[in-house]
C-alpha cells in the first residue's frame, strides 16, 4: 500500500510503514460500494496514522499551503473541517479565519481528536471547537457554516448519502461545500485506487445529494479541489 502511496520503500519511510499496516487493517473492514456509482468506498484510517498526516514532507508532496491560499478563507468566517484528523488544516484555517471567526474540527475517532485538542492548546487558538460526530451525522448545528472542507475524508465515508444531507442542512444558503481528493484520472499520483476519486464520481455522487459542481482547481500536485453549491 505504501508502495504505491510513496514510490518508496516501509523500510524507507517508517512512518509510511505505520501507515500501510493501518491501511492493511482498515482494509479488513472495508465497507461495500456507493449505491450510484458503485465506488467501492475506502477503510478509514486509523488514529495510529496521525504522525504521517503531520510528515513534514506533506507540504512537499500535497502543497496544503497553497491549496489554503486557494480557498481564500477571510477572517470572521465560519468553516467545518470534516474529518479533521490530527487537525493539520484545522489549525492553519483557525489561523486565517482569526479571532471573530470560527473552525467546527469534526472527526469520528475520539483519539484523532485528542490530538487535535492538543495541537490546538500548543497553538493557543481559541476559534476551534472539537466536535465528535458518527458515521452518519457531524453534529453540526443547523445553517453554521460559510464553508465546509472534506480534505481526503470524502471517500472513507461508509455512509456518503446520510453525511451529505446532514452537512447540507450545516452549509449557509450561500456556502462552499469543498472536497480535496486524490486524482484517480492521474495513475501517477502514489495513493491506491479506492483512496483515489474521479471528477467524475465526485459529481455524480455529490450532485445527486443536492448539490452542483461550480468550480474544479486543479492546480495542487496530487489533490483535485471540487467547489459545491448548494442547487
Ligand atoms: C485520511 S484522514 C484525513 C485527515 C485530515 N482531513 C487531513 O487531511 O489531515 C481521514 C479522516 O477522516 C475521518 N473520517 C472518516 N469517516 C468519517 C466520518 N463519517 N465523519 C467524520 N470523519 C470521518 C477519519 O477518522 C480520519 O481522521
Amino acid at each position: 500500500m505504501l508502495c504505491h502511496l510513496t514510490g518508496m520503500s516501509v523500510i524507507q519511510l517508517p512512518l509510511l510503514g505505520q501507515f500501510l499496516i493501518l491501511l492493511l487493517a482498515g482494509n479488513l473492514l472495508a465497507q461495500g460500494t456507493h449505491p450510484v456509482s458503485g465506488r467501492r468506498i475506502a477503510p478509514v484510517m486509523g488514529y495510529e496514522g496521525a504522525d504521517w498526516l503531520e510528515r513534514a514532507e506533506r507540504e512537499s508532496e500535497e502543497n496544503p499551503g497553497r491549496a489554503l491560499q486557494l480557498l481564500k478563507f477571510q477572517p470572521g468566517m465560519t468553516v467545518a473541517d470534516i474529518g479533521a484528523g490530527s487537525g493539520y488544516y484545522a489549525v492553519r484555517i483557525a489561523e486565517r479565519v482569526g479571532p471573530t471567526g470560527k473552525v467546527y474540527a469534526n472527526d469520528i475517532q475520539p483519539e484523532m481528536l485528542s490530538i487535535l485538542r492538543r495541537q490546538v492548546r500548543q497553538r493557543k487558538l481559541e476559534n476551534v471547537e472539537a466536535v465528535q460526530g458518527t458515521e452518519k451525522d457531524p453534529k453540526l448545528p443547523a445553517n453554521c457554516c460559510d464553508a465546509i472542507l472534506m480534505v481526503d475524508v470524502y471517500h472513507e465515508f461508509s455512509q456518503p448519502q446520510e453525511m451529505l444531507q446532514r452537512l447540507k442542512a450545516a452549509l449557509k444558503d450561500d456556502g462552499r461545500l469543498i472536497l480535496l481528493e486524490y486524482r484517480k484520472e492521474d495513475p501517477y499520483v502514489p495513493i491506491r485506487p479506492e483512496h483515489k476519486m474521479s471528477i467524475k464520481e465526485v459529481k455524480l455522487e455529490v450532485e445527486a445529494e443536492g448539490f452542483r459542481l461550480a468550480q474544479v482547481l486543479h492546480d495542487l500536485p496530487w489533490q483535485h479541489i471540487l467547489i459545491f453549491r448548494k442547487k
